[in-house]
């Protein structure tokens, strides 16, 4: 564990220096090697998102840095936006020299919007040493430049085609996939998509290289990766784990030993019971984009889910059944239970309709919507059950 971020050893430009030395399929051969995983949430393997983008065709190409970072309990980006601007923009050109694309988008949370100043700043410091504009970097034909766009604060607009939708101007809704964004993505052009954590790794692969990063974490989930901790701990904050992490010693690292559960993943993500405790941060056990919320032994888990089924409610874009009518049906559920009003045969009914939204939602939304609310009736079953109706609790 580290609270001093790895990113603060990394000088600016450095990534983009040792990247822009070599060719664009150097460039990818290195992030095959790192091995790295997307950061944003899903996991998807870097180096596979920039071949698919390198080899479409077209005339233009986009990189885009999501930097919506809306999930509850989430906000490692922000720290690194405002301390470490440049190496996720070192990152981006790099993605951009490998893929072959002149421009880059950087999607900004629009509570974010206090950042906006300094981010434009770094950019034009950078214009100003060459490290954007016509022959970016010192590479000789290689002309990229970033712009920066505002979201207005919906969740959804966080995935990645909903985010396309609203960067041209349309309602932040998803997109049916196929297409995928590498290949048809923002106006139609091949576009990739990647968290600001990812590419802020990205820069430190190329500065200290790619064995150093795959040498960390574990075999299926190799390197560093930061998480924001908050809830009922000494020490909330942002820190630096090697993926495979623990959970028991992520508990220890923030003061808060003697917990009662852990949101991993934040309000779309699963809620492990103590009993849990030796679960490991990884894509091949309980994976997140970066949200550890801690419950004390005091919390109301009834009270946990309805928070997140709220949440659901009010961002769900609407457009398809089950995500939309599915919330709503979960969280007066919740309602009812807290009521004393929810029979275990209508509880059971709520936990096949979670299933139903898990496979039948369009996007990760509607599909991780239920699983707070399914992991706290399996793992909860004793403060949960004793509130059906009837039951003598
Ligand atoms: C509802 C929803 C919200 C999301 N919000 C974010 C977000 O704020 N930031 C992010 O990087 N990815 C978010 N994602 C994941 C993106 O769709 C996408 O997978 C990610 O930006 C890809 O980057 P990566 O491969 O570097 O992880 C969200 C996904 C869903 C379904
Ligand atoms: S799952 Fe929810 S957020 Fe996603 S498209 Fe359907 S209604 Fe919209």
């Amino acid at each position: 564990m580290s609270t001093e971020l790895t990113f603060s050893q990394i000088e600016k430009y450095a990534g983009v220096k040792t990247a822009a030395a070599g060719g664009r399929a150097d460039i990818l051969a290195t992030m095959k090697t790192a091995g790295m995983r997307g950061r944003g949430g899903a996991g998807f393997p870097v180096s596979v998102k920039w071949n698919l983008a390198a080899a479409a065709t077209g005339p233009d190409k986009f990189i885009v840095c999501n930097a919506d970072e809306g999930e509850p309990g989430t906000f490692k980006d922000r720290l690194i936006l405002s301390e470490y601007a440049d190496i996720v923009f070192d990152g981006m050109t790099i993605a951009a020299i490998a893929v072959g694309a002149a421009k880059g988008i950087l999607y900004l949370r629009g509570e974010y919007v206090y950042l906006l100043n300094d981010l434009e700043a770094v950019l034009a410091r950078r214009r100003e040493d060459g490290m954007l504009g016509q022959n970016a970097a010192g590479r000789e034909g290689f002309d990229f430049d970033i712009d920066i766009r505002m979201g207005s604060g919906a969740y959804v607009c966080g995935e990645e085609t909903a985010l396309i939708e609203s960067l041209e101007g349309n309602r932040g809704e998803p997109r049916n996939r196929p297409p995928f964004p590498v290949d048809t993505g923002y106006r139609g052009r091949p576009t990739v998509v990647n968290n600001v954590e990812t590419l802020a790794w990205a820069a430190c692969i190329f500065a200290k290289g790619a064995e150093w990063f795959n040498g960390l974490g574990t075999e299926k989930s190799v390197g560093l990766k930061l998480l924001s901790i908050s809830g009922d701990c000494a020490n909330p904050g942002v820190y630096e784990f090697p993926l495979g992490v623990s959970i028991a010693d992520v508990l220890t690292a923030v003061g808060a030993e003697n917990s009662k559960a852990v949101q991993v993943g934040g309000a779309s993500g699963l809620c492990i019971p103590a009993c849990q405790f030796d679960r490991k941060i990884a894509f091949e056990d309980v994976a997140t984009g970066g949200s550890v919320i801690v419950f004390g032994a005091d919390r109301d888990m009834l009270d946990v889910v309805d928070n997140f089924m709220e949440f659901f409610v009010e961002e769900s874009c609407g457009q398809c059944t089950p995500c939309r009518e599915g919330n709503e049906k979960l969280l007066e559920g919740v309602q009812m239970l807290a009521a004393g009003k929810c029979s275990m045969k209508y509880l059971k009914e709520l936990c096949s309709l979670g299933k139903t939204m898990q496979v039948a939602s369009k996007c990760g939304l509607g599909q991780s919507s239920p699983n707070a609310f399914l992991s706290v009736v399996e793992h909860f079953s004793d403060e949960i059950l004793g509130r059906t109706e009837g039951s003598n609790a």
